[in-house]
């Protein structure tokens, strides 16, 4: 049996279209519950629904095979484990944001505040950058930061863009684009190499499809 962690959220609905299309029955997953695990009906494959910081947990640790989750949360989680394909969905961009009338004052500023629910991600973004800045961990609401005056900037996702325009707030640096990944145990990968192998063919030949425009 396979175990795969699903990352609950904005990727989750995506996640199951794209394992459905690879072959795996997830008519279950779909049904209202508050259940947190499932297995396909011929019990291969079970399925766990966690929080996308917990995905590279379960991975790492081996409780889950394999994984779905954003690389924004693998680069924040630096957990060991493979990281096996671009699954090309939930494409989205980490980025500094902040009040446009401080775009050029916020570079210069000696003590800049940083809110954002990605701490390593900015703290090695600005490291990188030779910028001391101060880091804010925040769980969500991430662009209330410049707007109640808790942070100068913040680090977050951009998606479509609507949350910061609908505050007013602008993209001022890009840090990196993101997108969701399959990543798998490192032990699983040799111990259940043919099934694992498999699953990850059936997953890429959907991606390319996808990526070709054969399907949508
Ligand atoms: C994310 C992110 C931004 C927003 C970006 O938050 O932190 O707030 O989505 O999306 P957009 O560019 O399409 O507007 P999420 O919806 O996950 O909620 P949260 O702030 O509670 O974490």
């Amino acid at each position: 049996m396979i175990t795969i962690a699903l990352a609950k959220g904005r990727l989750m609905e995506q996640a199951i279209d794209i394992l459905e299309a690879a072959g795996v029955d997830c008519r279950q997953l779909k049904e209202p519950s508050r259940k947190l695990f499932f297995f396909t009906p011929d019990r291969q494959i079970r399925m766990i629904l966690v929080k996308p910081n917990d995905v590279p947990t379960y991975v790492e640790y081996g409780i889950a095979d394999m994984g779905i989750v954003g690389k924004d949360t693998l680069l924040e989680e630096e957990r060991l484990l493979y990281e096996m394909l671009d699954l090309k969905f939930g494409r989205c961009k980490l980025v500094v944001a902040g009040f446009p009338e401080k775009r050029d004052v916020w570079i210069t500023h000696s003590h800049t505040r940083v809110a954002t629910k990605y701490p390593n991600i900015a703290r090695n973004y600005f490291l990188h950058k030779g910028k001391s800045v101060e880091i804010i961990k925040l769980n969500g609401s991430v662009e209330l930061g410049p707007l109640t005056g808790l942070s100068d900037v913040i680090v977050d996702i951009v998606e479509s863009g609507r949350t910061l325009k609908e505050n007013g707030l602008v993209i001022l640096e890009e840090i990196c684009s993101v997108s969701a990944r399959l990543v798998v145990n490192r032990v699983s990968l040799k111990m259940k190499n043919r099934e694992i192998k498999a699953l990850i063919d059936d997953i890429q030949r959907v991606v390319e499809e996808r990526e070709n425009g054969k399907v949508n």
